[in-house]
């Protein structure tokens, strides 16, 4: 028999919220026809990755907090039994923002107003030691704990200054101006909110957890602690970080118990077909139904379901979509191929150029070098 808790001794915590609701439009067009956590990296649903990693941390029950193509996700988890989970899903007919999800999404825990509730983003891939992060909102007492990291151009996120004992002294959202830029820490993405705290975020208007929520929280007083770490971190809202955060998968750089495969430099699904003499190298993914032809490379690439690589095709750091085609000779750098397009022979695409689902290219119509 397990004591009853008290209130010094918790329990632990079972439950988070996976925010998965963005519509990532700087994925275009991948997320085009597939809501951003469902595109496939290494080989799954990229929320595979988030679900398996917080299960092995000990979470048990998540609310998947949904808008942008919602209808998606439950047929494809359940109710979360084949990950161990159980899964509840709540949609926002209109966006909520990041805050008013998370309130939104509360409805459904179970937790009392004391005990620690996970939060994701729902398109981070980090090694990131969730019992640490559990751990240190237990041990500091905070309201709500941050996962931070640091970055070299934090430009982009939510930066946040601490103390010398990790207490959060402010929170700059994607900051503007020079003088903002006061650390190089930023908001990682996870989340521990003491219960009560996620009541007082007001409901039925949408809400910014990064511009109101924590803003407000610090000058009313509230404890914020962070913890960094220096642990492997990527937000994979760009079409070239979700390609390096699929071949990190892959290589084993970047944990994860939900790769379907032995990580190595390259994981091929079952039905794939690769021709004997293609090389696959870099962390390449080969989905099912693919079909790779005769002394094609590819390297650092995901090449998603049915694609198909004609001969002697050169596809780098690249993503094709799924049932794309890409002719012979054809050479891609940085490329993101929309799901369906054509691309015909003896192309040359570069430098993060996107090219539209279902969109055709002639062959040779585009060149960058003058070689033909
Ligand atoms: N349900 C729901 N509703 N989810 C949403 C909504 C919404 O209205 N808006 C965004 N989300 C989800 C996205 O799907 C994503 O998983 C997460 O919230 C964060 O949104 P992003 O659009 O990816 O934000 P970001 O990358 O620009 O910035 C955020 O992440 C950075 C770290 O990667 C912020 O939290 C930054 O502070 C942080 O540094
Ligand atoms: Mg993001």
């Amino acid at each position: 028999m397990r004591p009853e808790p008290n209130r010094k001794q918790r329990r632990q915590v079972t439950e988070a919220i996976l925010l998965v609701g963005g519509k990532g439009t700087r994925l275009r067009p991948l997320t085009v026809n597939t809501p951003k956590p469902m595109v496939p990296a290494a080989g799954v649903p990229f929320l595979t990755h988030q679900l398996a990693r917080a299960r092995a941390a000990g979470v048990d029950h998540i609310v998947l907090a949904t808008s942008y193509l919602a209808e998606v996700f439950e047929p494809y988890f359940g109710d979360g039994s084949a990950l161990g989970l159980s899964i509840e899903y709540v949609t926002e007919t209109d966006p909520l923002g990041t805050g008013g999800a998370i309130r939104n999404a509360a409805s459904h825990l179970r937790s009392g107003p004391d005990d620690p509730v996970l939060v994701f983003n729902g398109d981070i891939l980090t090694g990131l030691d969730i019992r640490a992060l559990l751990a240190t909102h237990e041990s500091s007492g905070a309201d709500v704990s941050l996962h931070l990291t640091r970055v070299e151009d934090p430009r982009a996120f939510g930066l946040v200054p601490t103390d010398a004992t990790g207490r959060v002294t402010a929170f700059l959202e994607k900051p503007q101006t020079p003088e903002e830029i006061v650390t190089d820490q930023i908001n990682a993405g996870a989340y521990v909110f003491r219960r009560s705290v996620i009541d007082t975020i007001p409901t039925g208007r949408p809400v910014s957890v990064e511009r109101e929520t924590f803003p407000e929280l610090l000058s009313g007083g509230a404890h914020l602690q962070g913890m960094v770490d220096s642990t492997y971190w990527l937000d994979l809202g760009t079409p070239q970080a979700f390609v390096r955060g699929s071949a990190d998968l892959v290589l084993g750089r970047a944990p994860s118990p939900a790769v379907p495969g032995r990580c190595g430099d390259r994981l091929v699904l079952e039905t794939a077909e690769v021709a004997a003499d293609a090389k696959l190298t870099g962390g390449t993914v080969v989905g099912p139904g693919a079909v790779v032809g005769a002394g094609a490379r590819i390297s650092g690439s995901t090449v998603l379901a049915d694609a198909v690589i004609a001969p002697g095709a050169v596809i780098t750091d690249s993503l094709i979509g799924a049932g794309a085609r890409i002719g012979a000779r054809t050479v891609l750098t940085g490329a993101v191929i929309g799901d369906g397009a054509d691309v015909g022979p003896d192309n040359e695409l570069r430098d993060g150029i996107r090219v539209w689902c279902g969109a055709t290219l002639p062959q040779g119509a585009v060149r960058f070098s003058s070689d033909q």
